[in-house]
């Protein structure tokens, strides 16, 4: 585990030393490692694996679970799903590729909290981490993603209340299994029941649980 931090430190080093205006792009590169070696609790041979490698081009060279934008050449997604992955999102290396706009993570064995930084990925369009052990509260931050369009956190242990001002949101929306409690804010009462079922401290539509009526003072 620590040969594998030493070796980035030094490759960083290297980097720099070789090239003083190294590109973002190698910036990009290495926080996108660090971040599936903090996914993978420091396994060191993930990288090796799905071929994430400075010496290469996320986007020529094959780096497994990266897609990109054809024209410029950009990093549209990070798909990473069902890998067995047990250890925790950093999402500010995530969200240091700057064009980000699909982060998958689903059925893995991730835990911890969806971290607030994760406002930081501003072009991000959908977020998949249904299927892990994800848990605490949801960053009221996630409503500054004026880009989502589509959440799917079911099937984790998030509790808490659901953020209100997911208004961007237009297609799949769901946090089913999980626990979640509370009055459901009002713009997510558009989205079906099936969003919200295996919660079972909500209340309020669409759910046919009515929400007590506030003590009065
Ligand atoms: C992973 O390695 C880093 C750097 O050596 C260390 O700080 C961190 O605690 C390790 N994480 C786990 C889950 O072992
Ligand atoms: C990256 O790729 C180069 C060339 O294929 C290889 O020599 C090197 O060991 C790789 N580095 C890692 C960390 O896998
Ligand atoms: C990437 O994969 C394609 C198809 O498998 C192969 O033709 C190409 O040589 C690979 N590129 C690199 C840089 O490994
Ligand atoms: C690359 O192109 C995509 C889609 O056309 C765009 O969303 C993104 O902002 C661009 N990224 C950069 C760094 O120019
Ligand atoms: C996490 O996964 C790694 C590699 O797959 C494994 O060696 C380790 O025991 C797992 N840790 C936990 C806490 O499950
Ligand atoms: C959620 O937490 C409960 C109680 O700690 C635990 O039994 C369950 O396995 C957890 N579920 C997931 C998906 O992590
Ligand atoms: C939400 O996710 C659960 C569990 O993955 C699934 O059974 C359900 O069909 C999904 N609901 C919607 C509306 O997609
Ligand atoms: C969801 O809505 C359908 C149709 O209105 C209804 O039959 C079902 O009982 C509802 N389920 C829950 C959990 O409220």
């Amino acid at each position: 585990m620590i040969s594998i931090s030493i070796s980035i430190s030094i490759s960083l080093a290297i980097l720099l030393l070789l090239n003083p205006t190294a590109s973002e792009q190698d910036h990009v590169k290495l926080s996108l490692i660090n971040f599936l070696q903090k996914l993978s609790r420091n396994d060191t041979g993930i990288t090796e694996k799905l071929s994430w490698n400075t010496s290469t081009d996320p986007c020529s060279g094959n780096w497994t679970g990266i897609s990109c934008n054809n024209k410029n050449k950009s990093i549209r997604g990070i798909t990473l799903e069902g890998l067995l992955l047990n250890g925790s999102i950093d999402a500010t290396l995530a969200c240091t590729a700057p064009s980000l706009a699909v982060l998958s993570l689903r059925d893995n064995l991730l835990h911890g909290q969806l971290p607030l930084e994760i406002s930081s990925c501003s072009q991000l369009t959908h977020l998949f981490l249904s299927g892990n052990r994800l848990s605490g509260e949801l960053p009221l931050e996630i409503s500054e993603l004026n880009n989502l369009k589509r959440l799917d956190i079911s099937n984790n242990n998030f509790s808490g209340d659901i953020p209100s001002g997911l208004t961007t949101i237009s297609g799949l929306f769901n946090i089913s299994n999980n626990l979640f409690s509370g009055r459901i804010p009002p713009d997510a009462a558009q989205f079906g029941n099936e969003s919200f079922s295996g919660n079972s401290g909500l209340c309020g539509l669409p759910l046919a649980v009515a929400c007590a009526p506030a003590a009065s003072p």
